[in-house]
């Protein structure tokens, strides 16, 4: 629309001003946020931007290389994808805690970023996908609220670190302003109306231990998942869509024979904010069929839940 095609000329205008000739880094993480960043730097400074891609192995099925594919090959950005996914799964073997999983991938997160970026010589600047929601949250929140449910991580404090500048395009942005720029650049739809995705991955929706097998299992199942809801022309209803790996064998019979394999829980909310939410009321025919899938596609999972707790007192994710 109009006002989209005008806000974007300005923040082209805008980043060139603020950049000048230098080198820009960007985490892409594939969300809708640090895309439209690296689309929108890159419109306006081209080859100065670099992108890092981090995979942590917490990912979901295919999803490092359509992301690495889409910027690279479709939107001709120059990508690092760093492969960290035996640092980051040797570093949380044995770890069950959750907010230990997070404070793990937070550190690793940001100590393999910098390594990434220190090979991009002469980079003076650091673009974030902060929006308006972010800046007036980090502002009234100062006081910082008295319980932390879950700590979330971002790249907070590595400018100061490396000793860069940041550039922050979408600070004048609310999210689905944030989706129309997207679109306005030419993001594919699929791309913009993701649902959101944790910076701790499938590693909070594993929850006791990971394992590379657990991790297999699980992303088989929520692909399986996923295309069910989508293939119900359900997804754009739902606010967040996923299946948690249970830590617990569950006694099954297929055919003639005996089955020792993990229970898996369905996960869907509405929600407005991620703040609140309630869980999506499926027909029992789409749940019982999309278990039926599940267990018949998925070896090693032989059982299926739907949770049905809504936020609060739940919370979105199982960690
Ligand atoms: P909860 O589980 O707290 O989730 O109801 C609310 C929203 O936040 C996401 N979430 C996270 N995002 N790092 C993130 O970047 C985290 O550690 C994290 N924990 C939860 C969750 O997916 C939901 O959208």
């Amino acid at each position: 629309d109009w006002t989209m095609d005008a806000y974007r000329e300005e923040a082209v205008r805008k980043i060139r001003e603020q950049v000048g000739e230098s080198k820009v880094i960007c985490a892409l993480s594939g969300g809708v946020d640090s895309s439209v960043t690296a689309a929108l730097l890159h419109e306006a400074i081209g080859e100065q931007l670099t992108c890092v891609f981090v995979d942590h192995g917490l990912l979901r099925l295919n999803e490092a290389d359509e992301v690495v594919a889409m910027f690279r090959d479709h939107m001709n950005l120059s990508v690092i994808h760093a492969q960290e996914q035996d640092l980051f799964l040797g570093e949380l073997e044995g770890v069950s805690d959750p907010e230990t999983k997070r404070k793990i991938i937070g550190k690793l997160f940001i100590d393999v970023f910098q390594k990434y970026a220190d090979q991009i010589e002469d980079a003076t600047f650091l673009a974030q996908g902060t929006l308006y929601p972010d800046v007036i949250e980090s502002v009234s929140f100062s006081g910082g609220p008295s319980v932390t449910i879950k700590s979330h991580h971002n790249v907070g404090g590595l400018p100061e670190k490396m000793g860069l500048k940041l550039v922050e395009p979408l600070r004048e942005l609310f999210k689905d302003e944030v989706r129309a720029l997207g679109h306005e650049l030419g993001l594919p739809a699929s791309f913009i109306g993701r649902h959101p995705f944790p910076g701790p991955g499938l590693a909070i929706r594993c929850p006791g231990e990971i394992t590379r097998e657990k991790l297999d299992i699980l992303r088989k199942a929520d692909a399986v998942y996923i295309d069910q809801i989508r293939k119900h022309g359900l997804y754009d209803e739902i606010w967040q869509a996923f299946v948690a790996i249970l830590p617990v064998r569950t006694v099954g019979v297929m055919g003639d024979g005996r089955t020792y394999d993990y229970a898996c829980a369905l996960r869907a909310v509405t929600s407005v904010d991620g703040m609140t939410a309630d869980y999506y009321p499926f027909s029992h025919e789409f749940l019982g069929e999309t278990a039926t899938r599940i267990i018949n596609e998925v070896k090693g999972i032989n059982r299926c839940t739907y949770d049905i707790t809504s936020k609060p007192p739940g919370t979105i994710e199982w960690e």
